[in-house]
């Protein structure tokens, strides 16, 4: 493994004023807006070249206008990176940190995502990432037909160069109940398991991911990576494009949760976990840990 193939997910809060220590999610801070001068040369000081930029709005709304806003809080973030580093920056593109219901969508009168609807808003979002700087957009959300849409869109905008890390088999998981604590994301009402995909089915996680390549996917990605090991060699096999998988928070959590019960050797389950990542055929490792794997390899 090398530092150059972690990508590190990283958190801004329009909230706060200072930096904010997660309790599910031991390690991972919150930034607020500003500084970014030293966030970034803090994580390239690790060795880590790449981040993952999530930002969590002040206010939310059923349209989640946050997310597509010029001055929205991940727009600030990432120009304020690109402007002080030269860092690479991945946006991940979804509504739900910035819906008052927390879905990936907007919703109908029954409270059910609108597809297509949620499509045009994706594109807005992907456009205005975009033009804050961004260097790869990744859409999350796993509506039908999103990496077409942004795809169009960026290229309509002048954007073609950008390419696109598509969520390609995003499953329905129980492992991402610590980064919806972090960005206060998790839905209302329901759940997500419309959109994101069943965890037995090996075969739709296939189609998913041959769908996104043909509407223009440039990395694909499965997520989470432990439990889906096999989904990974799959794609690793059968795709001749980068292959990204992501660490998610729950099999971070798990990890550093053992460890501080003194339960489980962490710098070693760190490893172990990301070489089983690598091991199975992934290009790009996105995980909580990639500071402190970095410094060990380093
Ligand atoms: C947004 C998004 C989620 C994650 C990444 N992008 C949350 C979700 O789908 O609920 C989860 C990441 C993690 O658990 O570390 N759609
Ligand atoms: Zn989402």
């Amino acid at each position: 493994m090398h530092p150059d193939e972690f990508v590190l997910p990283i958190f801004f809060d329009e909230k706060l004023s200072e930096v904010k220590i997660n309790d599910s999610m031991p390690g991972v801070r919150t930034f607020p807006l500003g500084g970014y001068d030293g966030i970034a040369s803090g994580i390239q000081s690790s060795g880590v070249n790449s981040v993952l930029v999530f930002g969590v709005p002040a206010e939310k709304d059923s349209q989640g206008s946050g997310a597509y806003a010029a001055d929205g809080v991940v727009q600030k973030a990432i120009c304020g990176i690109k402007e002080n580093s030269d860092i690479l920056v991945i946006a991940d593109l979804c509504l739900c940190e910035y819906t008052d219901h927390g879905h990936c969508g907007i919703l109908d009168k029954s409270g059910w995502v609108k597809n297509d609807e949620t499509l045009e808003l994706y594109a807005k979002t992907a456009v205005s990432q975009a033009a804050a700087g961004a260097d790869i957009i990744a859409p999350s959300g796993m509506m039908d037909g999103q990496i077409s849409a942004v795809r169009t869109a960026l290229d309509d905008a002048g954007f073609k160069e950008i390419p696109i890390m598509a969520y390609s088999a995003k499953f329905y998981s129980a492992y991402y109940g610590p980064f919806r604590d972090v960005a206060c994301s998790a839905p209302g009402h329901g759940d997500r398991a419309g959109y994101q995909m069943p965890c037995g089915n090996r075969k739709e996680a296939i189609r998913e991911i041959e769908l996104d390549t043909e509407e223009g996917a440039d990395i694909i990605m499965v997520k989470p990576a432990g439990p889906y090991l096999d989904i990974v060699r799959d794609a690793a096999e059968m795709f001749d494009l980068p292959l990204a998988a992501y660490q998610v928070s729950g099999e971070y959590a798990m990890i550093k949760a053992a460890a501080r019960n003194g339960w489980i050797d962490e710098g070693r389950a760190m490893m172990e976990s990301l070489l089983g990542i690598k091991r199975a055929g992934a290009d790009i490792i996105i995980t909580y840990f990639a500071e402190e794997a970095a410094r060990k390899l380093i």
